[in-house]
């Protein structure tokens, strides 16, 4: 290891909304370096460049706002054909939270909350106890990991009482992990940070007959697992895997990683297995700049030539993490993976068919005729919006054999990448005033690759699915303001995507703000609707609006679905998105405190009289973000991932910022929040 490298405790970075020691730790600071996407895709955005002064660019974007395209309702209210909406099943009534700047998790009045697991508690059957004083590799690999982030519910057996809690663990913060720690992590304490990483999966059961859910204490024939960026074999899957990119000296047929690691968001499959996305997955890497030559373009537009990452010095532990060494290395992680739950001694997969970037997520559903459709977003600025159609259809006979067959289904399919065009006078005619409809611009997926074939000119098949940003530069695909969770509704073909923020739009050389993506030096973020063409989620072209700019409900650039903004709860930099059973949009945010509170829950109608009317359900501890939203199918759950609490700058394992949930040192943990009366969760 070269110390003077890699300091370990503060980079001068840029505050742009998160805490930087969040962002040093979690993605090696990327908003303090250029985004790496310095293609000349030309997009919208830069032809307006080309026609239009920079001025006048930027009063096209506020012109957007103004003009109408961010919808004037949220979209199913907005069917001009649907007439009078009505009172939406999953009416919202709760009290909202006001803002919080506390240490405590805060629910409505009238709701309760627990911690389900935390940091270091016993995950396998055979976990010692936790000791902050004496971690280990090998007692972290048993134990629950550290910064859960998604979360799904899995049911075990069909009387609802017991199921499967999955999820991810994205990355590590040894300032707050180890007390005591003055210098760079020892070689055993970077083993016990990529054992905290990776994913878990935990057994829970209901308490009682309530909405309230509890580990449950297994025996040695458990379901319970942890998955590390060490320890766990993964198989590689799709038309990329065995090819020259994916081999190395340890895995030479180029057929299987060990780990997985900057586990993010994820989805659950209709057949019932998890998918995580591998997104800052750059920073643990270092050596990018002795690379071979012939692989320095891709490595810089993956990030990784940046010295000075913040996650912590994987090298010395494990010199596959060293690219001067190891090059291709690089390209074993950022793909999404698929985990069987069910089976703790399945191989888990790395699915080449859906490609390769800093995939936020993976939220699947099935189109009108079967297919089963992925969508991901590429969480960096000026990055794009991808999804994935398989070629097989989803057998829904429900037994092994079609659970056999749905689990091949995410290794062969077309990979898309969307573009937005702006809108035309003639969309804009379509809606507005005279039908009260919401006026739409229209975008189109273009493919990029198709079972095994290239569909990019100049690039084979492995080269679009390992370096996908490439391929996606070559096409035309709109640059967008960091594509983070996206949410797809099957039945209406509706498909949400939360835009997080992006201070450097419009901001010296970078893009210009476009219809897509409205605001220079977006702070805050929106939210985009897609409606796919005909409702069917394989539809290779689509309308879209923006129903939610977020921000202080007082800045006129803000819009919350045409609902009164003096009622509604001021929302930043939307994360993660999950739809409840009534139609309702739960949003997560990651910067709330730009507007002066903690990070939180929120959630809003999508149709009715009150589509807009976002409302705050809860607030996280200081210096956490929420994440991974779950919403049981009873609607008398909400689960929600407590990421980093404690975490900003001087907080310290030995002086936190936080002691969230109890105790000397903040722990992530799961949450679950549920109703003492039994009532449906925000009614
Ligand atoms: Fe891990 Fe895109 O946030
Ligand atoms: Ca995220
Ligand atoms: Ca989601
Ligand atoms: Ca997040």
């Amino acid at each position: 290891m070269s110390q003077d490298r890699r300091p370990l405790f503060r980079l001068p970075i840029r505050r742009v909304g998160r805490d930087p020691v969040t962002c040093q730790y979690r993605c090696g600071s990327a908003c303090a370096h250029p985004a790496p996407n310095t293609s000349t895709n030309p997009y919208f955005g830069d032809l307006l460049r080309q026609n239009i002064s920079r001025r006048n660019a930027l009063m096209a974007g506020a012109l957007v706002l103004q003009s109408g395209l961010v919808g004037l309702t949220l979209s199913a209210s907005a069917d001009s054909s649907s007439g009078p909406a009505p009172e939406a099943p999953g009416r919202l009534t709760f009290e909202p939270v006001p803002t919080n700047t506390r240490d405590a998790v805060v629910v409505p009045p009238g709701y309760q909350h627990a911690v389900v697991i935390a940091w270091g508690d016993p995950v396998l059957p055979d976990a010692p106890a936790w000791d902050p004083h004496r971690q280990t590799r090998d007692a972290q690999e048993r134990q629950f990991g550290y910064n859960n982030d998604f979360l799904a519910l899995l049911p075990l057996g069909d009387d609802g009482r017991r199921a499967l809690l999955v999820g991810n663990h994205e990355y590590p913060n040894p300032e707050l992990m180890f007390p005591g720690l003055t210098a760079m992590p020892t070689a055993e304490q970077v083993l016990v940070m990529l054992a905290a990483v990776g994913m878990f999966v935990v057994e829970v059961e209901r308490v009682g007959s309530s909405g309230q859910w509890q580990l449950v204490r297994v025996g040695p024939r458990t379901y319970n697992r942890r998955i590390t960026a060490m320890n766990t074999r993964f198989r590689l899957t799709g038309p990329a895997a065995g090819s020259d990119l994916l081999r190395t000296a340890a895995d030479p047929a180029g057929r299987h990683v060990q780990g997985t690691m900057a586990n993010c968001a994820g989805g659950v499959t209709p057949w019932d297995t998890v998918l995580s996305g591998e997104e800052n997955f750059n920073g643990a890497f270092v050596g990018a700049n002795a690379a071979p030559e012939a692989m320095r373009t891709a490595l810089r537009r993956y990030g990784f030539d940046v010295e000075n990452r913040g996650w912590p010095s994987a090298e010395i532990a494990d010199e596959r993490f060293d690219l001067a060494k190891h090059p291709n290395e690089a390209n074993r992680f950022g793909w999404i993976v698929e985990v069987d739950p069910y089976d703790p001694r399945s191989t888990p997969r790395k699915h080449t068919a859906l490609g390769r970037f800093k995939h936020e997520g993976a939220a699947t559903a099935v189109s009108r005729h079967g297919h089963a459709v992925v969508y991901s977003g590429d969480d960096e600025r000026f990055e794009y919006i991808y999804k994935f159609v398989s070629s097989g259809r989803v057998d829904r006979r429900g037994n092994a054999a079609a659970r056999r067959q749905n689990l091949t289904l995410l290794e062969s399919g077309t990979l898309y990448v969307a573009a937005f065009a702006p809108p035309t006078a003639a969309g804009l005619d379509q809606g507005g005033a005279a039908t009260g409809a919401a006026p739409r611009a229209r975008g189109r997926w273009i493919p990029l690759a198709r079972n095994g074939r290239s569909l990019v000119a100049g690039m084979t098949v492995t080269e679009v699915l390992v370096n996908t940003r490439l391929a996606a530069d070559r096409v035309g695909a709109t640059k967008m303001d960091r594509p983070e969770d996206i949410e797809p509704d099957a039945a209406t073909g509706r498909v949400y995507c939360a835009l997080t923020n992006n201070s450097y739009r419009g901001a010296a050389d970078n893009p210009l703000p476009d219809a897509a993506n409205p605001r220079a030096v977006n702070r805050h973020g929106h939210i985009l609707e897609i409606v796919e063409d005909g409702r069917d989620l394989a539809a290779t072209a689509f309308s879209w609006s923006l129903p939610i700019i977020c921000g202080d409900p007082a800045d006129p650039s803000t819009y919350y679905g045409g609902y009164d903004k003096t009622a509604v709860s001021p929302m930043s930099s939307p994360d993660n998105l999950a739809l409840d059973a009534a139609g309702n949009l739960w949003l997560a945010t990651d910067s709330e405190y730009a507007l002066g509170g903690n990070d939180g829950l929120f959630v809003t109608p999508v149709s009715g009289a009150e589509a807009g009317y976002v409302r705050q359900f809860l607030s996280a501890p200081i210096g956490a973000e929420v994440c991974g939203p779950v919403i049981t199918e009873d609607r008398r759950t909400v689960i929600v991932a407590v990421q980093h609490p404690g975490e900003m700058s001087g907080s310290t394992a030995d002086s936190p910022a936080s002691r969230w949930p109890a105790g000397d040192l903040p722990k992530p943990g799961v949450v679950a929040v549920w109703r003492p009366d039994g009532q449906p969760i925000g009614t």
